[in-house]
């Protein structure tokens, strides 16, 4: 009896098939599931503090009907007026004092990217493009990680909520103008997201193919994304790019570009031996597309950072090495993040902390830490911005005299 041959590509069919009917039943649980974010709400004393004002200024404004009506909620015998970040933010619009880039200073690109997986690239992306948000500034996230974990925070969910066309592949692969169409608005007014989701592992693939080298009409595979953001950098003041931990041509698009890149180290042996090879495959990429990159700043971050003595050492031998480069805040190793890239949830967004009050008070104080010092590096890019313009004008003016 001839023994039945083992055919490798029935069973890949066959499984694709089963695991598109489970597949279906699990989405059709995570629907029932599926959750609506919201904003953390505060009384008017914190409102009046975010927006710079006080708070007998916003009950006069309200009063007058320069602002809307305020919510209430009962309070045992009185009703407290309630805000949240977006409402903080039309207050700010109101007294004259939301931020934003300069004149003449353009949108800047802050790329979180290092070649190494699990050095929280996601988890300080996003509560960088969340603290920029909350203090008023018109930002985008773009998340070029098809692992979508920067997506997910935002409350969608791949599978059930996006589809052909809502992530960068068609901007990448067919036309720059088509990334409009993929950004969505969030549960934050002034912050948008461009969403990844799986598939966009493809676009690696794609872009590395022989014909699309030579489009010409598109242009380079690695600057694509550079020439997208063209399209709609009109509407921001900031954008922010998290990466996936590879160097396939997602991450390099990323790159490309940066204005700002911030690699989040954690000093460990391993981590840094991986930032060594990293640098060394920048330099090499610098060198094939200097033309294209703009890279103006970059700066590394500490993350993850424990308090034991190896760690110290380690830190020492970075400082060492990358001195200049490093941001003086690092970001330490704490409870309320250990979960939060796997529960989606930003600790910019709860309520209730899920340790101790003195946990989440730190956290919060850290991460405000580390996104004030990368927002001051991005506001001396546009100084710098600012003051070539005026330089560019004057010496046009001295031709012209
Ligand atoms: N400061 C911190 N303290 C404790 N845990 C942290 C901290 N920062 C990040 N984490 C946790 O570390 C894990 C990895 O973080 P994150 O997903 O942000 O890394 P990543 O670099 O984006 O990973 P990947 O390379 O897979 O995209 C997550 O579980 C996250 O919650
Ligand atoms: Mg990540």
């Amino acid at each position: 009896m001839q023994a039945m041959r083992f055919n490798f590509r029935t069973l890949c069919r066959n499984a694709a098939e089963r695991g598109g009917q489970m597949q279906r039943r699990l989405l059709d649980a995570l629907e029932a599931r599926h959750t609506v974010k919201s904003l953390p709400e505060f009384g008017i004393e914190r409102a009046a503090q975010l927006a710079g004002c006080t708070a007998s200024h916003i009950r006069n404004l309200e009063l007058r009907g320069d602002l809307p009506e305020p919510r209430l909620v009962e309070a045992g015998s009185i009703q407290r007026r309630i805000y949240n970040y977006n409402e903080v933010n039309r207050i700010r619009a109101a007294i004259g004092k939301r931020p934003g880039r300069p004149l003449g200073a353009g949108c800047v690109r802050v790329v979180f990217s290092n070649l190494k997986g699990g050095v929280a690239k996601t988890t300080m992306s996003l509560h960088f493009t969340q603290y920029l948000a909350r203090e008023g500034y018109r930002v985008l996230l773009v998340d070029a990680d098809p692992q979508a974990t920067a997506t997910g925070a935002f409350g969608f969910i791949p599978d059930l909520d996006l589809g052909d066309g809502d992530d960068l592949f068609p901007a990448l692969t067919e036309n720059p103008a088509l990334i409009e169409k993929a950004i969505k608005h969030t549960h934050w007014e002034n912050l948008h997201l461009l969403p990844a989701r799986l598939a966009l592992q493809y676009a690696d693939w794609r872009l590395s193919q022989p014909e699309e080298r030579d489009n010409e009409t598109l242009g380079p595979p690695p600057v694509r994304l550079h020439r997208a953001l063209k399209e709609i950098e009109d509407g921001y003041d900031i954008i922010v790019i998290d990466t996936p931990p590879s160097l396939g041509m997602l991450s390099l698009n990323a790159v490309a570009a940066a204005n700002l890149i911030v690699m989040p180290i954690v000093p460990h042996m391993y981590d840094i031996s991986s930032s060594v090879q990293y640098f060394r495959i920048l330099e090499q990429i610098c060198a094939l597309y200097e033309r294209e990159i703009n890279v103006q700043r970059l700066s590394i971050l500490l993350t993850k950072v424990d308090a034991s003595t190896e760690t110290l050492n380690n830190i020492a031998v970075i400082n060492g090495a990358y001195g200049e480069l490093l941001l003086s805040n690092r970001m330490g190793l704490t409870k309320e993040l250990q979960k939060s890239a796997s529960d989606q949830v930003s600790i910019y967004e709860i309520d209730q902390p899920r340790g101790s009050r003195d946990t989440y008070n730190r956290a919060v104080m850290m991460l405000d830490g580390v996104n004030s010092e990368i927002l001051l590096a991005v506001r001396q890019l546009w100084q710098q911005e600012v003051l070539s313009g005026i330089e560019a004008a004057e010496n046009r003016a001295k031709v012209i005299v």
